[in-house]
């Protein structure tokens, strides 16, 4: 396999120095940017980031070796990462979202068996071939969008059979597609209608059977929970993560995201990875997780899609929490694959400035789904995972907003899409 060199990047963001820990604060900022920047790339993995004088150097006896990628003129960053979306689904729910225009709340239509209960049949009743090839779709609009790696949870299934066969899916896909694929069982997505009348014994099933043998089959590595009044309490959504550590399962929450819950503090509480949503997260909770260091994955698509307001992206970062930005991709209150579009609307409508969201959707992003060593940001031994977008730094991709700049992505060392 030739060496690839990506050659001499208007800006090459690099965010060298982050893999230990997420970025907070004044960190978020600091992007480590070279300027006439080159990487050289070999077996699928970074060999080398520098100016391209330093770089020519370097490999000056096998730059005939190498395939070149010209990047002049252009914005280099790390791959992007989405660290929140329910990928795995079938079916759509554009009468829901016309009911909404009308003055329907997304409450009341999951609460009259609609929302999640609608994708939730859709999904039970697809097969694993079907939910593969609608799932292979979104996959490949995310790569187009530069996005590398997602984490995708399950959550639509709702019993043992189903929730194994969303995770399948999952594991299959990342197995066959270019993305990476990091799951997250999400068993308590919602109290399926059967057991309407004794969500008690739902939570048990989760925590006796359902995490038990996802853990055994080695189908994820997060567990999550849908903590909301009307769905899951602080009670037993701390239940479901407890019992998920002991399985090895680490948490993640979506924490007030209609109402304050207390969720954010829960987050804390439990040590979760990330709490994700937060847009009536109290301030206690928010400083409970910068003590933590829990990361807060915003989705302002979601609030924008929900018509509700925005999570405080702004005080959050300023509080020292690690911000991460994600679409939340899902047929219900985000349908959308476009991670810079998320990164616009965290511009324009959370406060926060071009550095940090890129820093939210790149390290902290990787953070947020345990990666950080890996992928994230451009260093020696890191997968060769970048992109390149067609601005000529790396303030263009916010100020140029709601078009995907998107011109050639390199997953593993290799071009997957120009
Ligand atoms: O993150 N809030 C809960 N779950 C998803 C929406 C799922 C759906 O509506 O299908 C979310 O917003
Ligand atoms: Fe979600």
């Amino acid at each position: 396999n030739k060496p690839l060199y990506i050659q001499k990047a208007a800006q090459l963001v690099t965010l060298q120095g982050s893999s230990d820990a997420p970025l907070r604060k004044e960190e978020m900022e600091q992007l480590q940017i070279i300027e006439d920047g080159s990487v050289w790339i070999e077996d699928g993995l970074i060999q080398s980031v520098d100016t391209d004088a330093e770089i020519q150097k370097r490999y000056a006896s096998r730059l005939n070796e190498a395939e070149i990628v010209n990047a002049r003129g252009k914005l280099v960053t790390p791959g992007l990462v989405d660290p929140h979306t329910h990928i795995v689904f079938a079916g759509s729910r554009e009468s829901e979202f016309e009911l909404r225009l009308k003055g329907a709340t997304y409450m009341e239509i999951m609460n009259a068996g609609g929302g999640i209960h609608s994708t939730t049949s859709a999904t039970r009743n697809a097969s694993h071939e079907q939910l593969y090839e609608e799932s292979w779709k979104r996959l490949d609009q995310f790569l187009r969008h530069g996005v590398t790696t997602v984490e995708a949870k399950s959550g639509y299934g709702l019993s043992m059979e189903h929730e194994i066969k969303q995770l399948e899916v999952a594991q299959q896909l990342n197995r066959d597609h270019t993305i990476d694929i990091v799951s997250t069982f999400m068993g308590a997505h919602a109290v399926p209608a059967d057991y309407k009348e004794r969500p008690d014994d739902f939570v048990d099933e989760v925590i006796q059977k359902m995490l038990p043998e996802v853990a055994r089959r080695e189908l994820a590595e997060f567990n999550d929970v849908f903590c909301e009044r009307g769905v899951f309490t602080p009670d037993q959504s701390r239940r479901i993560l407890e019992a998920g550590k002991k399985w090895g399962l680490l948490p993640k929450i979506h924490a007030d995201e209609i109402e304050p819950y207390r969720g954010a503090e829960l987050a804390a509480e439990v040590g979760a990875v990330s709490a994700d949503h937060l847009l009536r997260a109290s301030d206690v909770g928010i400083q409970a997780m910068a003590d933590q260091g829990v990361v807060a994955v915003l989705l302002p698509g979601t609030a924008f899609f929900l018509m509700a307001e925005m999570a405080n992206g702004r005080k959050m970062v300023d509080t020292g929490v690690p911000v991460a930005l994600s679409t939340d991709c899902n047929p219900g209150s985000s349908p959308t694959v476009s991670l810079p579009f998320i990164m616009n609307l965290g511009c324009l409508k959370m406060g926060m400035t071009p550095a940090e969201v890129l820093t939210a959707t790149t390290i902290n992003a990787a953070h947020a789904i345990r990666r950080g060593h890996e992928i994230g940001s451009l260093e020696k031994g890191k997968k060769a995972d970048l992109v390149i977008f067609d601005v000529p730094n790396y303030m263009g991709l916010q100020y140029s907003y709601g078009s995907n700049h998107t011109q050639t992505v390199i997953k593993n060392g290799r071009v997957v899409y120009r």
